[in-house]
């Protein structure tokens, strides 16, 4: 399906240290998907994060939801070596499991879940991984269920390439200015992370419009952005079905600030 360099154990420990100063308003991400659940506090659902890395926004939905069952998947051992000691304390809740991205075997996590979510990762397949992957969670989960996803998403016009290249170097170069780590923003140049300065094969971001197209036709059809940031969106979709049960964004916010200190 998706015939790109894979990413690698040294793509993982670069990723550890930029994550905190390359991840526009990392709280503010993790709490934007949190609140975009519908759900309730007290509700019991089943969950899968695509790509979990350290599991940052496993823990934070563990915290909110205590009665969540959350599958964290990805293709990294040192990743999941670290979700699974950040979860610990939540036991038989959580469930950490290797998977190929572009495989397809993986999808039988999804069967009959009620959320799927992922951050920072779809973006490793082309378009039609992409298309395939939202049929896939369209089929397979429940009827009450929602996608919501943060990513890095194609610009669709050179004004929009130069924007999402240059506010996303100002914003990690403040976050490590706010740290005190301006040695991050260099890691951060000399590893080339900023693709929509220097593309990267292994990085195929897609059209924000054509997700939400393709997230409707699985059947997500309540599909809109609820945020976009130096070229990093969240967005995603809602099945018919979908509750309207909700958690108040301060508490989002909190909870993910306290995952993120952890
Ligand atoms: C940029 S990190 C994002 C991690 C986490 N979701 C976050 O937002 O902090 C990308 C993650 O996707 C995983 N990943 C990348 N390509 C993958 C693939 N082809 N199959 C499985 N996992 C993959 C990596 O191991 C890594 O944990």
């Amino acid at each position: 399906m998706t015939d790109s360099p894979a990413w690698s154990e040294q793509d993982s420990d670069t990723y550890r240290r930029l994550a905190p100063v390359a991840v526009p308003s990392r709280d503010h991400q993790l709490a934007t998907i949190a609140t975009l659940l519908p759900f309730e506090p007290t509700d019991a659902f089943e969950i899968v994060e695509i790509g979990t890395g350290e599991g940052r926004l496993s823990q934070t939905i563990a915290a909110l939801f205590p009665h969540a069952r959350i599958t964290a998947l990805d293709g990294s051992e040192s990743m999941r070596t670290a979700t699974t000691e950040r979860l610990a304390e939540h036991g038989h809740r959580i469930r950490v499991d290797s998977m190929d991205l572009a495989a397809e075997d993986w999808h039988a996590h999804l069967e009959g879940v009620d959320a799927v979510v992922s951050s920072l990762v779809i973006h490793h397949l082309d378009g039609r991984g992409k298309k395939r992957l939202f049929e896939a969670a369209g089929e397979r989960t429940s009827a009450r269920s929602a996608f919501v996803i943060a990513d890095l998403v194609e610009p669709a016009s050179p004004q929009a390439l130069e924007l999402f290249a240059a506010s996303w170097d100002e914003s990690t170069r403040l976050q490590a200015a706010a740290g005190g780590q301006d040695e991050l923003f260099d890691l951060f140049r000399s590893t080339e992370w900023n693709i929509y300065r220097i593309p990267n094969p292994m990085d195929q971001p897609s059209r924000l419009a054509d997700q939400l197209q393709w997230l409707k036709g699985a059947g997500f059809e309540v599909a809109d952005c609820f945020r976009l940031e130096a070229g990093h969106a969240i967005y995603g979709g809602y099945k018919g079905g979908a509750g309207d049960g909700r958690i108040d964004y301060a508490s989002a916010l909190r909870t993910a600030r306290a995952a993120l200190a952890s």
